[in-house]
């Protein structure tokens, strides 16, 4: 097949390039490099650096190139920039989503792979959270990836083109070659392997008082290498819509589980203090993935929590400046 990955030199996108590389896909990279890497992206993939806003661009690319899928990864990811400068996540994921969504319906591309979140979720009613629980997102950042799900409702359900929004839910560790490099990093794992690698001086859990066992917050992570897995499957599979899949493992890791964690794989203590929560975190994000596993016989295999530190450790003692630039 050959496949357009939009996001391509970013984290998740660029372990997607690997495999599909890997698999013998012939791939093209679209990247504005606004947060990628252009070193995450293998030598002999071509690669247009490009905004997804710059609609001539995209088509030229997207027009001349006979693909058969689309990988969508491509959007700015943080949540309280989101509330801080919505106009910015407006126009990056939403424009840019849109803009690439046309780009591919003008030139006949059939299949399409979305990356959304289980941030359209909002605050969850119920946990488990499933696919048709309601979408309330409380953020900028969900509220421009809902957007894009139901433009991809509405186009596959009138035009020549089949979907997958893959709602991730936490997503984390490396390959051998890419990991996660992100400036300013904010995900949890990375930050506690920074402070074992000096980076940070202390690893701070904010919240102590929720209502889960240990009384921090819990999430539900998957490893990328899985993650990608669910893409690769969904590309044999898109001969029609698979609509939103969430994915997730169900097991939960609270804060405390993943310092505890951090500090068996490392054999090294990590400095912890405790904060106040933070606005907007809700208790606990579990995915329901039985979707995953019926339509795309899912199994996230790697999605231990000692792969996944274990995977990232190697990763950032292999790249102690990351891609280029350090450690964010
Ligand atoms: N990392 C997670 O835990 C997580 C969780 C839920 C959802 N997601 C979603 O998965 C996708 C990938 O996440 P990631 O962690 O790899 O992020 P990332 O920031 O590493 O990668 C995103 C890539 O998109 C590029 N990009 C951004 N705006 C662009 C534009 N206008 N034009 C062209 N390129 C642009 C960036 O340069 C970057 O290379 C995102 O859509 C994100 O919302 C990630």
């Amino acid at each position: 097949m050959r496949v357009l990955v939009a996001g391509g030199a970013g984290y998740i996108g660029s372990v997607a390039v690997e495999r599909l590389r890997d698999d013998g896909q012939d791939v093209v990279v679209i990247d504005n490099l606004i947060k990628g890497h252009r070193a995450a992206v293998p030598a002999d993939v071509p690669f247009h650096d490009i905004d997804l806003r710059d609609g001539a661009a995209v088509d030229r690319v997207v027009s001349d190139g006979r693909f058969d899928a689309v990988m969508h990864f491509a959007a700015l990811t943080l949540v309280g920039e989101s509330v801080e400068e919505p106009a910015k996540y407006y126009q990056a994921n939403v424009v840019g989503g849109l803009t690439l969504l046309e780009s591919a319906r003008r030139a006949d591309i059939p299949r399409f792979v979305f990356s959304s979140t289980a941030a359209v979720y909002g605050e969850p009613e119920r946990l488990p959270i499933r696919e048709e629980d309601p979408k309330q997102p409380i953020n900028p950042y969900g509220e421009t990836k809902w957007i894009i799900e139901r433009a991809l409702e509405a186009y596959s359900s009138r035009y020549d083109l089949n979907y997958a929004a893959f709602r991730y839910f936490n997503v984390a560790g490396a390959t051998e070659a890419r990991g996660e490099d992100h400036h300013p990093e904010t995900h949890v794992i990375p930050i506690a392997l920074f402070t074992l690698l000096g980076k940070r001086d202390k690893f701070m859990i904010f919240g102590t008082d929720y209502p889960t066992e240990d009384g921090t917050a819990v999430r539900d992570y998957v490893h990328v290498v899985d993650l990608v897995d669910a893409h690769v499957a969904a590309l044999g599979r898109l001969d029609s819509s698979l609509g939103p899949i969430n994915l997730g493992t169900k097991d939960g890791f609270s804060v405390r589980q993943i310092v505890d964690a951090v500090q068996r794989v490392t054999g090294r203590t990590l400095p912890v203090v405790e904060g106040p929560r933070r606005a907007g975190d809700p208790a606990a994000l579990i995915a329901d993935a039985t979707r995953a596993r019926e339509l795309l016989g899912w199994e996230p295999e790697r999605s231990t929590m000692d792969e996944m530190i274990g995977s990232a450790w190697a990763w950032y003692q292999a790249h102690p400046e990351g891609y280029r630039d350090g450690l964010g």
